[in-house]
């Protein structure tokens, strides 16, 4: 596949690494106002470093758009001219709603928003997908690229903010779970390093535990959890100091913030 990242900044530069290393380009065009910062890429081969969008488009079939907000308009104005019928165009800028990219590049281009997250960097990231009306004909081709760097689930669009607040700020949430399993194992007598490993290689059990079963995670709570134990004693008191309640909370205040953020701009 001959992919172009667009913006290739904190999140351009995951699926960057990601495409990499699970091989999945014929060629690769990052492109960067300031391409200095990403040499790192030129190493790599078919990989091309630019500041130069309209090259990166006439190079590749694929363009990937990891842009802020603020720059997308114009970079979009900047390649139109530039792009032929068969340019699928993967859009993970946030917010920027797929009418808007069709008023600057018509409805019969295929048009794809993508909501992935930084776990990309490391081929495990969530993330959802939705398109225009025509892009449902290129749709497949964007669910094999993320199925290649995680997983992928295809969405409405209007479920798109939703999506961010589980899966992008889901990184942020999943850490801090981790972070506060790994201090009070600290507290229980492991050193911070062995600390983290129990907490993270825990959760990553659970998650598979999950993924491969299939089960409810209540099932599998149930497995580990002996009438009158300690499991139990544990579980019951996080809640009684509110774990799931100030979970669904944060996440909901997240969900309202990007929502009124949404109307600010509109
Ligand atoms: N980070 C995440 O987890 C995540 C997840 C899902 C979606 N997103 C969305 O993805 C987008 C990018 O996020 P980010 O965190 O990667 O932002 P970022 O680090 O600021 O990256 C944006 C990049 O765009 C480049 N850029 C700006 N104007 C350009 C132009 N005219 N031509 C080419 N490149 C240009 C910038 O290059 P210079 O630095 O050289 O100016 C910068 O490297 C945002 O819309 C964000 O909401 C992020």
């Amino acid at each position: 596949m001959k992919i172009a990242i667009i913006g290739t900044g904190n999140l351009g530069q995951s699926i960057a690494k990601g495409l990499i290393t699970n091989n999945a380009i014929t060629s690769l065009y990052l492109t960067k106002r300031n391409p200095e910062t990403i040499q790192k890429f030129e190493g790599y081969q078919n990989v091309t470093i630019t500041s130069d969008n309209v090259l990166a488009v006439q190079k590749s079939d694929i363009l990937i758009c990891a842009v802020q907000p603020a720059h997308f308009e114009s970079i979009l104005k900047e390649i139109q001219p530039f792009l032929t019928d068969n340019h699928i165009i993967i859009s993970a800028v946030t917010g920027f709603i797929i009418p808007k990219i069709e008023s600057v590049l018509g409805l019969e281009k295929f048009i794809i928003r993508a909501m992935p997250n930084t776990a990309i960097a490391v081929g495990k990231s969530m993330t959802c997908l939705c398109s225009n009306e025509i892009g449902k004909k290129r749709i497949k081709i964007a669910e094999a690229i993320f199925n290649r760097l995680g997983h992928t689930l295809i969405i409405p669009e209007d479920q798109m903010q939703a999506a961010t607040v589980v899966c992008a700020s889901g990184i942020a949430f999943w850490m801090r779970m981790i972070r506060a399993t790994t201090q009070a194992a600290i507290q229980l007598g492991f050193d911070a390093k062995e600390a983290q490993e129990l907490a993270m290689y825990t959760s990553e059990g659970a998650a598979n535990l999950l993924i491969t079963n299939g089960d409810h995670p209540e099932e599998e709570i149930d497995r580990v959890t002996t009438p009158k134990g300690c499991t139990i004693e544990g579980l019951n008191e996080m809640e009684h100091k509110g774990l799931s309640s100030s979970l669904i909370q944060g996440m909901i205040a997240s969900y309202n913030k990007i929502s009124n953020i949404k109307k600010e701009q509109l």
